[in-house]
C-alpha cells in the first residue's frame, strides 16, 4: 500500500524505506506557555495520524465565512507514503540560559549543539531550531501540504526558522532496487545499517538516559552545499579516489560488486593504499564500530550568491542512538582528512531528539512533558 502507520513503538520517516521527496522545516517555539506547546503536540497527533492517512487536517464542508481548515492541495491525492516525523532541540529547553517550559531537568546530556568542526562555514540562517518537523513522501506536493497544514494549526505559537526541499530520483525513473546516486553521480547509502541488531545503533535504549527518550533517535542534520561544477571538472579517477568507491558499479576500490566487503589493507604496487588513507568511504568508517543511519537528500535551489555557482547539495540527515559516539567522532575524522572537503561545504547545523512513537490515545511527545 502506499500507507505508513502513524502509531507504533517508534515514529515513522526514521528506519522507513526512503520515500522520493522531503520537506524539512526547523521552527522556533514563539509561545512561552507550556500548556500551550502541550496542546499544539495533542493538536499534532491528530493532524499527523490523518495526514498520513491522506486525509485532511479538518472538516472540509466548508462554513462560507470562514477560512477551510485544511489549505486543500492534497485532496484527492493518495497518502503517497506519507511520514511525519518530530524532533525537538536543545534551545526547546533552554535558550540564552533560560529555562523556558520548566523543562531543564529533562533535557538530555547528549541534545547540545554539535560541536564546531574544522572547516565549517555555518550560517545562522541554516542552523537550529527548537523544534523540527520531517515529511517525506513520494509526492512533494503531498510532503509540502503536510508540513504547510502542521504549522499552520500552530499559527501564533511558533515560526518557521528555516525549511529545505530535498529529492532523490523517483520511482518513475525506474531503477528503485538500486541505491540511488548523490549529485556527484556515485551511489549513496550502499552501507547503512539495516539489520535487527545494526538498529540497535539507531534507537535510545533503557538505561541511556534520559528514560522520557527511549524508542527514540537523535537526528544529526547538516545542510551541506555541493560544489559540482569544480566536482565535474575532476578526472574520473581523482573522483574515485574521492569516496573509494566506482562511480559506476559502486564497488569499493579494488572490488567489483556494490556490496563486496572493502579490503583496507590492499595496497598496490607503489605500496600506496588502494582506498586511499584521504578516501571517505575509509574515514567515515574508521574502526567499523560507529555506524549511523543515512537518511539524506540532494537539494539544488537558485544561485549561491556568493560563489556564483548552483546552490546544490546534501540535506544530510542520520538517526542514531548517541551523537557522542556516532555523528560527532565521524565527522571530526571526516573535518580533518576527508579528500571530500575539496568540493563540500557545511553550512547548516542542527540536532534534534526524535520523540518516541505513539500509541493510539496517547499524544507525540507526552512522555517528555
Ligand atoms: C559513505 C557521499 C557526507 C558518513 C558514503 C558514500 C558516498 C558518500 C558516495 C559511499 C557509498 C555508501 O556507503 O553510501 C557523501 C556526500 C557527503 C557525505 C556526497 C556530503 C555532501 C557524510 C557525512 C557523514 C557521512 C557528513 C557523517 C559524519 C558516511 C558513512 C558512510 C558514507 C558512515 C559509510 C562508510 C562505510 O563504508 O562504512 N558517503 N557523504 N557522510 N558516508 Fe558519506
Amino acid at each position: 500500500g502506499d500507507t505508513v502507520p502513524f502509531y507504533g513503538a517508534h515514529q515513522a520517516g526514521i528506519v522507513t524505506a526512503m520515500q522520493d521527496n522531503l520537506y524539512f522545516a526547523s521552527l522556533e517555539i514563539t509561545t512561552t506557555d507550556k500548556r500551550e506547546l502541550i496542546k499544539l503536540f495533542k493538536d499534532w497527533t491528530v493532524a499527523a495520524s490523518n495526514l498520513m492517512k491522506g486525509k485532511p487536517v479538518g472538516d472540509l464542508s466548508s462554513n462560507g465565512f470562514l477560512p477551510p481548515k485544511d489549505t486543500g492541495e492534497a485532496e484527492g491525492l493518495s497518502p503517497a507514503n506519507l511520514t511525519i516525523t518530530f524532533g525537538v532541540g536543545p534551545s526547546l529547553f533552554v535558550k540564552n540560559g533560560q529555562d523556558r517550559f520548566g523543562l531543564r531537568s529533562k533535557q538530555p546530556k547528549e541534545l547540545k549543539d554539535l560541536p564546531k568542526f574544522s572547516f565549517d562555514a555555518l550560517d545562522e540562517t541554516w542552523c537550529g531550531g527548537d523544534i523540527c518537523i520531517q515529511a517525506c513522501a513520494d509526492d512533494p506536493q503531498v510532503a509540502f501540504h503536510a508540513v504547510r497544514n502542521l504549522v499552520r494549526i500552530a499559527r501564533g505559537k511558533l515560526i518557521i526558522h528555516w525549511a529545505q526541499t530535498g529529492f532523490q530520483r523517483t520511482k518513475n525513473a525506474g531503477n528503485v532496487k538500486e541505491t540511488p546516486r548523490n549529485l556527484f553521480g556515485f551511489k549513496d547509502g550502499t552501507v547503512n545499517p539495516d539489520s535487527k541488531e545494526d538498529l540497535k545503533q539507531v534507537w535510545v535504549q533503557p538505561g541511556d538516559g534520559p528514560n522520557w527518550l527511549v524508542g527514540g533517535s537523535y537526528m544529526a542534520v547538516r545542510r551541506i552545499q555541493m560544489y559540482i561544477e569544480v566536482w565535474d571538472r575532476t578526472t574520473l579517477k581523482d573522483q574515485e579516489e574521492t569516496f573509494g568507491r566506482k562511480r559506476m558499479s559502486g564497488a569499493p576500490l579494488g572490488k567489483e560488486q556494490e556490496f563486496d566487503e572493502p579490503d583496507l589493507e590492499e595496497k598496490d604496487e607503489n605500496g600506496k593504499f588502494v582506498i586511499p588513507e584521504t578516501a571517505h568511504m575509509r574515514l567515515a568508517r574508521g574502526d567499523g564500530t560507529q555506524q549511523l543511519l543515512r537518511r539524506s537528500y540532494s537539494y539544488a535551489g537558485g544561485m549561491d550568491s556568493k560563489t556564483g555557482s548552483i546552490d546544490a547539495g546534501l540535506l544530510f540527515i542520520a538517526f542514531q542512538r548517541t551523537p557522542s559516539k556516532q555523528f560527532i567522532p565521524m565527522q571530526q575524522r571526516l573535518a580533518g582528512l576527508d579528500k571530500l572537503n575539496e568540493y563540500i561545504i557545511h553550512r547548516g547545523s542542527a540536532l534534534f531528539a526524535c520523540l518516541p512513537g505513539v500509541k493510539k490515545g496517547g499524544y507525540i511527545g507526552e512522555t517528555l512533558f
